[in-house]
């Protein structure tokens, strides 16, 4: 079978035409299905017929977007979620019991800290975090009873990379799996399945929307993995992404090359021209040579992504100034929109962590996250330019 480019994929993999033999992507907005009899009703709930029973278990809109996704990241098998922290949850909730332990890396979503550390530890997982991107870190911190490690590359927000294929063998040497949230490239630009990963994470809300619309997730890897443990736990416990959201991501999806490929143009022109900026004191962009894995990033990505992070002098006056000041720039939480957006860590993604975990992940006061859209570089910069002043 001739295997499609990605880009080709991103437009018509997972499309399943109704009898109407309709264009666009069908809508199926219903919560259940209908059985021609109470025989075919038994036989689809014991699993002895396919078909759709419930929007909680299957739906055809959502299963049009998670086979694009699972096309696009090449995966065998993709279960989408009502959020990326539910994807989270429910790989976890699926794969750990009662006495496993987690190697995370420290500088992951802060809700993704929350989770591992006040949630999940109520159920006897405990979580071990690693603050540097080399592997010697990573294997000192491995346990008998180590059962997944985890990671975002680039990490959020700092843009650390993380160097998959080695952490792979590493997880499988110990009988552990590795989990990659892959939200910062989307497979467009990295492809962790490729690399060795065993699961890929992913918060749809971000770039595979693109335009900050509504909320979603996947879980993606090989089907065994997906669909005995994480599938079973989201038909059970039900955080299902609505059909709606996933026909808003199935056109979302469509343009997912071409905007990151523009919005991480523009965020290495960004990067480039902050590194010159006599205020700023460290700009974390993957794409710059400056960056401590620059190398591997050009290894494992296709480019260095849309976010840029930079650390003005000042600390956290400065900083807020800077949000202060903009006109363009939306000030939100939110990243991987079409329209630039500009976030202060410390004090709102990262803000419920301790102090202590905040600054061993790195969090300065000083920090700021752009995550570039499609605006003009030119008036991104302008904007950035009147809080900065010089
Ligand atoms: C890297 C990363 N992973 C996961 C999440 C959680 O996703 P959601 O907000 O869709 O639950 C976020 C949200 O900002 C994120 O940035």
């Amino acid at each position: 079978m001739r295997i499609y480019d990605i880009e080709t994929l991103a437009v018509r993999a997972g499309i399943a035409r109704s009898q109407f033999n309709e264009h666009s992507e069908a809508l199926y907005l219903t919560s259940s299905f209908v059985f021609e009899n109470a025989a075919q009703a038994a036989a689809r709930f014991q699993g002895n017929e396919p078909g759709n029973i419930y929007s909680r278990f299957t739906n055809p809109t959502v299963t049009a977007f998670q086979e694009r996704l699972a096309a696009l990241e090449g995966a065998e098998a993709c279960v989408a979620t009502a959020s990326g922290m539910s994807a989270i949850l429910a790989t976890t909730m699926a794969l750990l019991k009662s006495g496993d332990h987690v190697v995370s890396s420290s500088g992951v979503f802060g809700a993704t800290v929350q989770l591992l550390n006040n949630v999940l530890s109520k159920f006897g997982i405990e979580t071990s975090y690693v603050d540097k991107a080399d592997a010697a870190a990573w294997k000192a911190a491995l346990r008998p009873n180590t059962r997944l490690l985890y990671l975002e590359t680039p990490s959020n927000p700092l843009t650390e990379v993380f160097d998959i294929t080695a952490l792979a063998h590493l997880a499988h040497d110990t009988g552990a799996l590795l989990v990659v949230d892959n939200c910062f490239c989307t497979p467009i630009l990295q492809r962790p399945l490729d690399l060795g990963a065993d699961l890929v994470i992913h918060s749809a809300t971000k770039y595979l929307d693109g335009q900050g619309r509504v909320l979603g997730g996947a879980v993606l890897g090989k089907r065994e993995l997906v669909m005995d443990g994480i599938y079973g736990f989201l038909r059970t416990a039900g955080p299902s992404l609505s059909p709606f959201n996933a026909w808003v991501l199935l056109k979302g999806l469509e343009t997912l090359g071409i905007r990151m490929e523009a919005q991480s143009r523009s965020a290495l022109e960004l990067a480039r021209w902050l590194e010159t900026h006599p205020r700023v004191a460290k700009v974390h962009y993957p794409g710059l040579p400056s960056h401590p894995q620059h190398e591997l990033a050009r290894r494992q990505q296709r480019s260095g992504g849309a976010v840029v992070s930079f650390e003005v002098m000042g600390g956290r006056e400065q900083a807020w100034r800077v949000i202060d000041s903009t006109r363009v720039i939306s000030i939100t939480a939110n990243l991987g929109d079409t329209k630039t957006t500009i976030t202060h860590p410390a004090t709102t993604t990262h803000g419920r962590i301790s102090a202590e975990a905040r600054a061993r992940a790195g969090i300065t006061e000083g920090l700021l996250r752009v995550a570039v859209g499609l605006e003009s570089v030119r008036d991104i910069r302008g904007d950035l330019e009147r809080g900065l002043g010089l």
